[in-house]
């Protein structure tokens, strides 16, 4: 039976006003920010919201119930500003507290792993793919398992490469310390004869260029925020949640000092971060969850 037209045009407008709500993006600090950069350049009608938890960074090193932890702690910061989608631009979060963060709210929460994954597949050809990415991130598996679900036949050579993120953060992304660091965290993957890299950490696309220049144009780079930012955008649409009048709006919020995040960022975000807000996070840990926080889209 059709449905009666009240209840269409209801439902209609509740997901208009929806459309209105903003975007969170999840970060350990500042690397976030390539990720962001891409949802705002794909996305320019979105209110976006974006928190750097730079009083913890660097979680890459942390152990997984700690990461959880911390995820959780910002996901209800943004759950209680209503938030219609929440991204978490951080790789090692995605890798560990995806599932936390899912049972936990009942908006849809999109990773970088995934949509990484993904591409990386599609881009080789001799099945031989390269992941890189923080210790916690390389340590929890999480690109091969979403590679392998995809590519049971993949050959996969995973390396944590923990110095890109000081590197990145310092702007020493081509010198001889630079090229130095590449040259001896990607040796063994360039022997191995990989066709495709995923650049598996929020920090690494801006040494991408070097990168690139030590393991040759055989290898296809793989950037999780490229990948993320159009399966957002995907998401959005399918959902009828996508903002179809107006500019957009970018908040930036860190759990430390503001101006490291300003000065650094802005190498990150590729255009200046005008302000940011100091915030303080609850310091609830309950990931046993679930407790609904916002609804549902
Ligand atoms: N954002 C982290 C990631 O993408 C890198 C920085 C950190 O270790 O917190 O894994």
């Amino acid at each position: 039976m059709p449905k009666p037209r009240s209840e269409v045009t209801t439902r209609r407008s509740r997901a208009a006003e929806r459309a209105e709500a903003p975007i969170a993006v999840f970060d350990s600090g500042i690397g976030g920010l390539t990720v962001f950069k891409e949802l705002a350049r794909r996305l320019p009608r979105e209110h976006l919201l974006y928190l750097g938890d730079t009083a913890r960074l660097p979680y890459g090193t942390k152990s997984p119930e700690n990461v959880r932890g911390c995820s959780i702690e910002i996901g209800d910061f943004f759950a209680e500003r209503g938030v219609k989608l929440m991204v978490v631009a951080c790789n090692t979060m995605s890798a560990i507290a995806l599932d936390a963060l899912r049972a936990r709210y009942d908006v849809p929460v999109v990773g970088v792993i995934t949509p990484g994954a993904r591409a990386a597949v599609a881009a080789t050809t001799r099945g031989r793919i390269g992941v890189i990415g923080t210790e916690a991130t390389i340590a929890s598996g999480a690109y091969e398992r979403e590679i392998r679900a995809l590519s049971p036949n993949a050959e996969i050579f995973a390396r944590a490469c923990p110095l890109f993120v000081p590197l990145a953060e310092e702007g020493w992304l081509d010198n001889d310390v630079a090229r130095r660091a590449v040259g001896i965290y990607l040796g063994s993957l360039k022997k191995s004869g990989i066709d495709a890299l995923i650049l598996g950490c929020t920090h690494y696309p801006l040494l991408r260029p070097t990168i690139g220049d030590f393991l040759g144009l055989g290898v296809r780079i793989v950037d999780s925020a490229e990948e993320t930012a159009g399966e957002v955008r995907r998401l959005l649409h399918e959902r009828g949640l996508l903002r179809t009048r107006g500019r957009g709006t970018a908040s930036f919020f860190v759990t430390d000092g503001v101006q490291r995040f300003l000065q650094v960022g802005e190498r990150f975000y590729g255009a200046s971060v005008a302000s940011a807000v100091r915030v303080v996070l609850r310091g609830e840990r309950s990931p046993e969850g679930p407790r609904r926080l916002t609804r549902r889209a």
